[in-house]
């Protein structure tokens, strides 16, 4: 388990600081602004802009403070559509941790965290679930994916998730027009992602950062 320790970002929101790794979980930019950029409006909004099918699946590769599948459900609220949400982590907060996030509606948050892990469950009737604490490496998926938002840790601190294996996995957990949206721009993570079968595009980063990449399975 590693040490963690609260940051205020740039637009007030927190992050978490791992001192053993020197990487926070968002940017310092931002950790709000981050996750409704790169997550929110290129991954989910983008997404349900052109599939009709519902529920809307989604998949978050670290799930870490729950501040994505907040934004999320808050989302899946305000436009009606239905979400299953499925989240891998390996190395979930402690209660006490959860409990000190200053993001909005706290008591989302809480129930985020609460929820019992490998089950599905129904936070609300277009709000579901699944919290998978177990390592990505070892994490099989089960059905398929309309989005996933891939937020592990840098690739130069986590080079063993950023690896054609794990993408290629993820690649087949999604079904056809399904995207992967990610922070990183590296050029790297673009080749292998291309190597693989997505369609990348480069998009206008969050604050802080050149670029993004969203990739598509054609
Ligand atoms: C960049 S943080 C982002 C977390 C989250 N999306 C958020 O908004 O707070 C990366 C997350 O990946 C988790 N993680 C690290 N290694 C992992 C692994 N091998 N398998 C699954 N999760 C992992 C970390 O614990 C952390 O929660």
């Amino acid at each position: 388990m590693m040490k963690r320790q609260f940051i205020i970002t740039d637009d007030g929101s927190h992050t978490l600081f791992v001192p053993e790794l020197n990487e926070t979980y968002h940017s310092t930019r931002g950790a709000m602004q981050e996750s409704l950029h790169v997550f929110l409006q290129a991954g989910f909004r983008c997404a349900i802009s052109y599939l009709a099918k519902q529920p809307i699946r989604v998949l978050e590769v670290g799930f870490g403070t729950g501040l994505n599948a907040l934004l999320t459900w808050q989302e899946a609220e305000y436009s009606g559509v239905s979400v299953y949400y499925e989240a891998v982590e390996k190395y979930p907060l402690d209660e006490k941790e959860a409990a000190a996030l200053n993001y909005p509606e706290q008591g989302k948050l809480v129930r985020l965290h609460g929820c019992q892990w490998e089950t599905p469950i129904a936070l609300s009737p277009c709000f579901t679930l699944c919290k998978r604490n177990v390592d990505l490496l070892e994490y099989v998926p089960m059905g398929y994916f309309e989005v996933i938002y891939f937020d592990a840790f840098a690739p130069d601190v986590q080079p063993e998730l950023w690896s054609k294996d794990v993408f290629h996995k993820l690649y087949e957990a999604l079904n056809p027009g399904g995207i992967l949206v990610t922070y990183s721009a590296k050029g790297m993570v673009k080749t292998v992602l291309r190597d693989i079968g997505f369609e990348v595009q480069r998009l206008a980063g969050a604050a802080g950062k050149r670029h993004m990449i969203r990739a598509v399975k054609r």
